[in-house]
């Protein structure tokens, strides 16, 4: 490995430089310094359920097959022959007990041993150690079915790396009955624009929804569900709420409130789970701790990152595109933003669905996921990706570089939430960059980016 240079950068707090979003350099150094030593969510265990099951992922711009061997263990190796650096498998997904190389025939045992090589014993110095040309392994932790890789065999465990996130994660999948499923393939897509643009918009980005999403709202494409069932005979609002962690994961949730409120669900004697039919209501109540009722009850929309480039998003709206009397529906998508060079982004899509749900409501949440929220979305992501090709478009010039972007939004502006059931410090603020500001402290703390930014 060569040495990672230095570079300089403007040390203004609550700035960034816009060339972080375009140069090469900068990339190099992130996939260095950022990608490879962080936990990287690279599969769900479902996607693997028989042994030799694999699919073919990306660790930052490493290609890794991540697979369960014979004995049933998930590995993921690193996809590419000891030989000459050919790609092993070009396949997406697949099921193989071995990976042979297209190029001269090296062969991997899928637990990533070197067990065959042509012409071994007449064309080769006698001696040759085939285990010195094991491919690559990376050290796996497999948390509820997320399974996340990291190439730093002695740095911290997946738990000290999620740290209080996990309370929220855990939040999140003990709801629904405690049982999720990945409905569906993933989906998968390439966006023009640098893996931090769309990392940060999912981090907390709730300011750009009336201006992006406009014709969406406007058109009523999209519903409205503070007008939906017992809810819409009260004055209602929907307040936002921020929380970023040391480590740089993030959630923005929003809680539709009576007007003026500002408790997150005291009283949680009749929790409201909007988006999920009445009847399931009490079975979802009885999976969960007191502390994740007040947390998941009344709450319309939870998004967030997971550092450094995992996002989900989970939210409830009616009306699905072209279907006017589709109900109140709440879909939850996990996803990835990975650098395929600094202007380019390559994005999957998991569309996750509790196990208790009917067949007929998981095909809804699916459907609501991918018009909106997908490879193909009509709506959202579209209207995102227009805008990330554009900032590609607009920050390479080296005048550009000089002016300063802001990240102050909602600085000194929100509200302590004493009483938030989860830890880490959350406050109200529906329009904050507090979470973005957590997202490239941690960045810049890895990054030696040190000055950037300031107390938020
Ligand atoms: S490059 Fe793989 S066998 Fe030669
Ligand atoms: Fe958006």
């Amino acid at each position: 490995m060569s040495a990672v240079p230095e570079w300089k950068t403007i040390q203004l707090p609550y700035r960034l430089e816009r060339r972080i979003f375009a140069d090469d350099e900068v990339l190099r150094r992130e996939l260095e310094l950022v990608f490879k030593p962080s936990w990287l969510f690279v599969a769900f265990s479902s996607e693997l359920p028989d042994a030799g099951d694999y699919v073919v992922r990306r660790m930052g711009r490493d290609s890794v097959i991540v697979t369960r061997d014979e004995h049933g263990s998930v590995v993921v190796l690193l996809n590419s022959c000891n030989h000459r650096g050919t790609q092993l498998c070009r396949a997406t997904f697949g099921n193989s007990a071995h990976f042979r190389c297209s190029y001269h025939g090296w062969t991997y045992s899928n637990d990533g041993r070197l067990v065959g090589v042509p012409h071994l014993r007449t064309a080769y110095p006698t001696g040759f150690d085939k285990s010195l040309y094991h491919l690559r392994r990376a050290r796996v932790t497999d948390y509820r079915g997320f399974v996340f890789a990291t190439w730093a065999e002695d740095g911290p465990s997946l738990e000290d790396h999620l740290g209080p996130f996990r309370w929220y994660l855990d939040a999140l999948l003990d709801f629904g009955g405690g049982e999720w499923e990945v409905y569906g393939p993933p989906q998968r897509s390439v966006t023009k624009g640098n893996w931090k643009v769309p990392t940060d918009n999912f981090a907390g980005d709730g300011y750009h929804m009336g201006t992006t999403h406009q014709a969406a709202f406007e058109q009523g494409i999209y519903g409205d569900s503070l007008a939906s069932g017992t809810l819409g005979r009260k004055e209602l609002e929907l307040i936002g709420i921020n929380m970023g962690t040391d480590q740089g994961h993030s959630l923005r949730a929003g809680y539709v409130v009576e007007k003026g409120e500002r408790t997150v669900n005291a009283d949680i004697s009749e929790p409201v789970y909007l988006g999920y039919p009445e009847q399931n209501w009490p079975a979802f109540t009885a999976a969960q701790t007191p502390e994740q009722v007040r947390f998941n009850s009344r709450c319309e929309v939870l998004h967030g990152a997971v550092f450094p480039n995992a996002a989900y998003l989970s939210v409830s709206h009616d009306k699905a595109i072209g279907r006017e009397d589709d109900p109140l529906t709440k879909y939850t998508v996990w996803r990835t933003h990975t650098p395929i060079d600094a202007h380019h982004t390559e994005c999957h899509y998991w569309t996750l669905v509790p196990k208790a749900m009917p067949e007929e409501w998981k095909q809804r949440s699916y459907r609501f996921q991918a018009r909106s929220q997908s490879a193909g979305g009509m709506l959202f992501e579209m209207d995102d990706f227009e805008n990330f090709a554009r900032i590609d478009s607009a920050v390479s010039g080296p005048v550009a570089d000089g002016e300063p972007l802001d990240l102050t939004l909602g600085l000194g502006l929100g509200e302590p939430v004493p009483d938030f059931p989860g830890p880490g410090t959350a406050e109200y603020c529906t329009l904050s960059e507090h979470n973005q500001r957590a997202f490239y402290r941690r960045w810049g703390e890895l990054m030696g980016y040190d000055g950037l930014m300031g107390a938020a």
